[in-house]
């Protein structure tokens, strides 16, 4: 089933956590400078699957392939050297740490030690990377506490898309963002889809941000993809139909007592 310009491809992917099984049966491929939208419930399973292509959780079966090739995935430093890399929702950025330091956090950690870099230089590359993907931080040696979500937002994709990482994972970017906020992770994503050098998977809540910032999307239902249309060919009210169907269908199961039930 792989097609030859795919960079990654997820094939019959499950897993399960104890009683709960998260991904049933997951089929999912990202073609090379693609930005692939990918939509779903809360408890859908999106942050799982993320999870599982970025090496920190391992699916019960199925397969990951990398170009074609079949890979293992065997931790998170693992995929980044493969150069998978995901911005998780939590960001993973260290709150006392300035912007630059935040910047050059992993680069030490995962690549061969990049030996001692002096503060000015590292200052002078984080400024240069940030003005080269058009993300607005004024000041890089305050500690990224005393940012707005937008902008810590920013630095961990800016981070991510500065390290040689060309497959990149967006779990939630946009989420209890404001507009402004949100409107530069678009415009961050917008210019990275424009260069068409990296692919990446946005999970995202917003149809209308899905529509206008992907090429693909994709929607995960009970455990797998239930729709996969170019943004081109759909728009938010057949989204949205789909979804509000899915409500249906849960309300009713949850009324006769057979369903999934919200704790
Ligand atoms: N580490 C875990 N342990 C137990 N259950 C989990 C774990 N991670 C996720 N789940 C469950 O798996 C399902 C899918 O979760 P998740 O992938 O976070 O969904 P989404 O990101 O689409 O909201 C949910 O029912 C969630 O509670
Ligand atoms: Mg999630």
């Amino acid at each position: 089933m792989a097609e030859s310009e795919d960079v990654l491809t997820i094939e019959h992917v499950a897993k399960r956590f104890g009683p709960v099984t998260a991904l049933r049966d997951v089929n999912l491929h990202l073609r090379k400078g693609e930005v692939l939208g990918l939509l779903g419930d809360n408890g859908a399973g999106k942050s799982t699957l993320m999870k599982i292509v970025s090496g920190f959780q391992k699916p019960d079966s199925g397969r990951v392939l990398l170009r074609g090739e079949e890979v293992e995935l065997r931790s998170v430093d693992h995929a980044r050297s493969l150069g998978i890399d995901c911005v998780y929702q939590d960001l993973a950025l260290i709150d006392q740490l300035p912007v630059f330091q935040n910047m050059f956090l992993r680069r030490e950690q995962v690549h061969r030690p990049v030996p001692f870099l002096a503060t000015r230089r590292m200052k002078q590359e984080t400024r240069r990377a940030l003005d080269a993907i058009g993300v607005n931080i004024p000041r890089i040696d305050v500690p990224v506490a005393r940012l707005s979500g937008g902008q810590r937002q920013a630095i961990a994709v800016a981070r991510t898309v500065t390290s040689d990482a060309d497959i990149i994972l967006l779990d939630e970017p946009l989420a209890a963002m404001g507009a402004k906020e949100g409107a530069m992770i678009l415009d961050l994503v917008a210019r990275l889809r424009a260069e068409a050098r990296v692919s990446i998977i946005m999970i995202a809540h917003n149809y209308v941000h899905v529509l206008e910032s992907c090429d693909r999307v994709n929607l995960i239902q009970d455990g797998h993809i239930t729709f996969d249309r170019p943004t081109a060919d759909t728009s938010v009210e057949e989204l949205n139909e789909i979804v509000v169907e899915e409500y249906r269908r849960a309300r009713l199961a949850a009324i006769s007592g057979d369903g999934p039930t919200e704790a």
